[in-house]
């Protein structure tokens, strides 16, 4: 299958890490390569705290916004939750849905993925949607059919138009912040489910435009063999985003 011009996309996501100062020390930190990248295009998702801090260091740059969750309502009585219209608000660009830190540890179901991503896409954020198999569904020989069946779901009543402007991840949950990589051949076949999975619910044209990225322990010394493959068309990165030098280093992984 042809790689059409999918730009590929490296996004961090630093999870439950990072002060204010500490923020805008990352952002001074990154090289003028990264820092004016728009192949792979850049994506950096803080948390809440530090989403207005990173927005004023981003200045200039060619570097994207996303936050790493929110609710489906454009406001209401939902204490401690954040709207699809505050994200856009404060410059987010892209939203992460579905990571599985969420569906372990705070009930993210398919429906919530699915509430969320058509949220994200009416207020023109792009979705990035986390999917990926627990070490004992692998085990199971389930990896293929929890895959599809997250994808199948979370695509539930989105249009073709829409659903070509949605980033999937896919992460096996046993391969996130565990060191253990998924071997690329292999992330490169469950990718290409994803692919297929996203044909059935649209079209191939449609799937053709659909960046997969690949997340879980991707480090600067496992990114280029990871986007040799044909359907990872960029990475989701958690701990080696968090330092300057290793997310430069993924970032400049040609
Ligand atoms: P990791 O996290 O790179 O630390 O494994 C990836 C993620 O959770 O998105």
């Amino acid at each position: 299958m042809s790689n059409q011009k999918r730009v590929p996309v490296i996004a961090g996501n630093w999870k439950m890490y990072k002060n204010v100062n500490e923020t805008r020390d990352f952002f001074r930190a990154l090289p003028d390569s990264v820092r004016s990248c728009t192949d792979p295009m850049v994506v950096i998702c803080p948390p809440f705290t530090d989403l207005h801090s990173a927005k004023e260091n981003m200045g200039g740059s060619t570097l994207q916004l996303g936050a790493q969750n929110m609710h489906w309502q454009d406001e209401g009585a939902f204490t401690g939750e954040i709207s699809p219209l505050m994200l856009r608000d404060i410059g987010c660009s892209h939203v992460l849905i579905g990571h599985s830190e969420r569906r372990q540890y705070f009930g993210e179901t398919d429906g919530t993925v699915n509430r969320k991503t058509l949220a994200a896409l009416q207020w023109q954020l792009i979705p990035i949607v986390c999917v990926g198999e627990k070490l004992e569904e692998r085990e199971a020989k389930l990896t293929d059919n929890v895959v599809i069946v997250q994808v199948q779901r979370a695509l539930l009543n989105i249009s073709k138009e829409l659903i070509a402007t949605i980033i999937f991840a896919y992460e096996p949950v046993w391969a996130i912040g565990t060191g253990k990589t998924c071997d690329s051949a292999e992330a490169n076949r469950v990718c290409g489910i994803i692919r297929e999975t996203v044909a059935m619910m649209s079209d191939k044209e449609t799937a053709e435009q659909v960046r997969i990225l690949y997340g879980g322990s991707v480090k600067p010394d496992s990114i280029k063999e990871q986007m040799s493959q044909p359907h990872i068309d960029g990475a989701l990165v958690g701990g080696a985003s968090l330092d300057p030098k290793s997310f430069s280093a993924i970032v400049n992984f040609r």
